[in-house]
């Protein structure tokens, strides 16, 4: 028979293991909540432009992330499908960042699959990881599968715009939004907004803007009088780009006193979205550079995008997504129009065919003594291949001396 003093002792030693579990819990658990939250990293900004007289931006297009390991390659040879997941993209992804050493990188939408994860978050976190990793700054738009998953158009933005380098914005500032009568303007969508390339440092555009970068919300899909089809672009976003880009034509003008550019040209700009517009299609007809392989998956509604892109004047070149084997580049009336070629293992294409990406340099005109704005806007991609080979590389614009 046990003595009351060993009970005793047992019952003590009994509460104080209970009290320990319960405070490892409590420490390591229940409390994960109340740590400190950790601020978001930012990038050196502005943007600017190298030593060099160059920036360079990576386009990747389509990157359709699932879950990781799990989730299995589409369209890939028979012999490679079966150690080919969505770590190929993030590897291709690493390999480019390395190999090209770009200033920005762009991701033009569907970034992730949404219906092949279930948790939104963590498929972000994962496909974006070799380039917060990378820290170099980076913005994305969204394409119509990032939100089949948990999260909707707004959250994913808003996600996106809170990550480590990111400069994504989720709509263009209350400010900017202003209409002639001092209302506001209503923009549809998420995922419009602009981005400011500054000159090169220690040149006497240094502090000055001189090349712009426009991203666009899409959408993803509508019904247009029962009948289902592809987001487009609204008349409040070319609203929002018209009234952006005359903002910065304004800019313009100290830019071409520091330089001396006669006639005033508008500074040179890019635009990222998407969906096609419809009038791509036209370019089956025309010389193009890389390849059609396959037809414009585009909303039968034309809202006039082409139209206000020229009248605006700045945008020189605009880079899509979504037709993942489409790849080339295409002038429509002055713009070209460029396929980033699809990016992702998981996402559809042809077997056979290597994934791509798209890079886009830009580089300065040399004055006397230091760069002044952009001369050149120049293209090529990358193939996921042993080499990462380079194909396709063409002039989209230069200045007019
Ligand atoms: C995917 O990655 C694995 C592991 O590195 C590699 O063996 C395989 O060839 C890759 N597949 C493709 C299609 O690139
Ligand atoms: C967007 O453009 C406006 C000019 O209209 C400019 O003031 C603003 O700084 C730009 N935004 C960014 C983030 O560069
Ligand atoms: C740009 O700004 C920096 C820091 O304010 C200044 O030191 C430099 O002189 C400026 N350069 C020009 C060309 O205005
Ligand atoms: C890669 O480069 C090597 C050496 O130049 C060449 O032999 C090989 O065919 C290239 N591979 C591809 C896929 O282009």
């Amino acid at each position: 028979m046990e003595s009351a003093g060993v009970k005793w002792k047992h019952s003590v030693l009994y509460l104080a293991f209970i009290y320990s579990i319960l405070y490892f819990l409590h420490t390591n658990f229940l409390l994960l909540d109340n740590r400190p939250p950790r601020p978001k990293k930012w990038p050196q900004l502005p943007l600017r432009f190298r030593h060099d007289g160059t920036f360079k931006i990576l386009q990747v297009a389509d990157m359709h992330f699932g879950t990781g390991l799990l989730t299995r390659c589409r369209d890939v040879l028979p012999s490679h499908f079966p150690y080919c997941s969505d770590l190929n993209t993030t590897r291709f992804l690493q390999n480019m960042i390395q190999l090209e050493n770009p200033d920005f990188i762009a991701f033009t939408g569907d970034n992730i699959f949404g219906s092949s994860t279930g948790d939104a978050a963590e498929s972000l976190l994962q496909a974006f990881g070799p380039v917060i990793h990378s820290g170099i700054p980076w913005a994305a738009v969204l394409g119509n599968h990032d939100q089949e998953s948990t999260m909707t158009r707004e959250e994913l933005m808003s996600f996106i715009s809170l990550m480590d380098y990111s400069v994504s914005q989720i709509n263009p500032p209350s400010e900017d939004l202003v209409d002639v009568n001092g209302g506001m303007m209503h923009i549809d969508g998420f995922g419009n907004y602009n981005l400011s390339v500054y000159g090169a440092p220690g040149s006497p555009l240094a502090n000055t803007s001189i090349f712009n970068l426009f991203f666009l919300d899409s959408g993803d899909r509508e019904i247009v009088q029962g009948i289902r089809t592809y987001g487009w672009i609204k008349e409040s976003q070319l609203h929002w780009l018209r009234s952006i880009s005359q903002g910065l034509q304004g800019e313009n003008e100290d830019v071409n006193h520091i330089t001396e550019t006669l006639p005033v040209a508008p500074l040179p700009a890019l635009a990222f979205f998407h969906i096609p517009i419809p009038e791509v299609r036209e370019l089956y007809y025309q010389n193009i550079i890389g390849q059609f392989r396959e037809g414009v998956a585009c909303s039968s509604v034309n809202s006039g995008v082409l139209k206000t892109m020229i009248s605006i004047k700045d945008i020189k070149a605009v880079f899509i997504g979504h037709d993942h084997t489409n790849d080339f580049c295409g002038n429509l009336e002055g713009i070209w129009f460029c396929y980033g070629g699809g990016f992702g293992y998981h996402g559809y294409g042809r077997a056979g065919l290597p994934r791509r990406a798209r890079v886009i340099s830009a580089e300065l005109r040399k004055g006397d003594k230091a760069w002044m704005g952009v001369e050149r806007i120049k293209t090529w991609k990358r193939l996921d291949d042993e080499n990462l080979s380079k194909i396709d590389e063409q002039v989209l614009w230069e200045l007019q001396p």
